[in-house]
């Protein structure tokens, strides 16, 4: 991927008319971002299953499902029957990530591999050019509307440099905290897909906040 791109997380929106939300960043981009919290890994519980199947029906959008959830593995399957495009787990709760990569594979998902702000970025490395994506947290993942950690810039940058040197395409996804303010400084360290919550979603306009925020990552 060589521009930007802007994933809104639906974290942020108003689940009461979800459909409606997600139309409105749909004029602006092709990804979304789809939080899957159980209430174990993380300390707060969002939605599942149903709800990705029921957004499925509507939207054409690349479903991004992020799985901060304790045993991913068992939820890889249901997931991409529901309409996932891309899944993405935390490299802190599989016992071998080889096994959890292929697993995706094997249901012909796009991979994605997560790293929580308090895991050290070399554990994830040696998987950069395995995955299709790398998301690093830039929050203590669990909420919506935290303030960006700033050593994540230096844990974008390494995933960066790991990336470049073998020449991959892996898309490094930075989620937590990105707004005016942060998506221009991320990109600079090395990330081109940007997750954004509330920045998104605390606009009224939420199709015009996407774009604003593309425009700072860009400049
Ligand atoms: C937090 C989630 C994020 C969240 C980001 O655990 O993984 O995707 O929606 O929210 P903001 O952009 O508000 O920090
Ligand atoms: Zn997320």
């Amino acid at each position: 991927m060589n521009d930007v791109v802007i994933a809104p997380s639906i974290l942020s929106a108003d689940f009461g008319k979800l459909n409606e939300e997600i139309a409105q960043v749909e004029r602006e981009t092709a990804f979304l971002h789809i939080d899957v919290m159980d209430g174990h890994y993380v300390p707060n519980i969002t939605f599942g299953i149903p709800v990705v199947q029921s957004i499925r029906k509507t939207s054409k959008m690349v479903f991004d499902v992020h799985l901060m959830v304790s045993n991913p593995m068992e939820f890889f399957e249901p997931f991409a029957k529901a309409g996932a495009d891309m899944l993405t787990f935390h490299i802190e709760t599989v016992e071998d990530p080889d096994q959890a990569i292929a697993a995706i594979r094997k249901l012909g998902k796009r991979v994605g591999m997560s790293i929580h702000p308090d895991t050290p970025i070399e554990k994830i490395l040696p998987y950069v050019t395995k995955c299709d994506l790398i998301l690093v947290m830039s929050v203590r993942p669990g909420f919506g509307g935290q303030s960006f950690m700033e050593d994540s810039l230096a844990r974008i940058a390494k995933v960066r440099e790991v990336v470049d040197a073998a020449s991959a395409d892996t898309i490094i996804s930075v989620d937590g905290g990105i707004c005016d303010q942060t998506a221009g400084r991320v990109v600079q360290a090395g990330a081109n897909y940007l997750v954004a919550g509330s920045a998104v979603f605390s606009n009224e306009d939420h199709a015009k906040a996407v774009v604003e925020l593309l425009k700072c990552a860009r400049s």
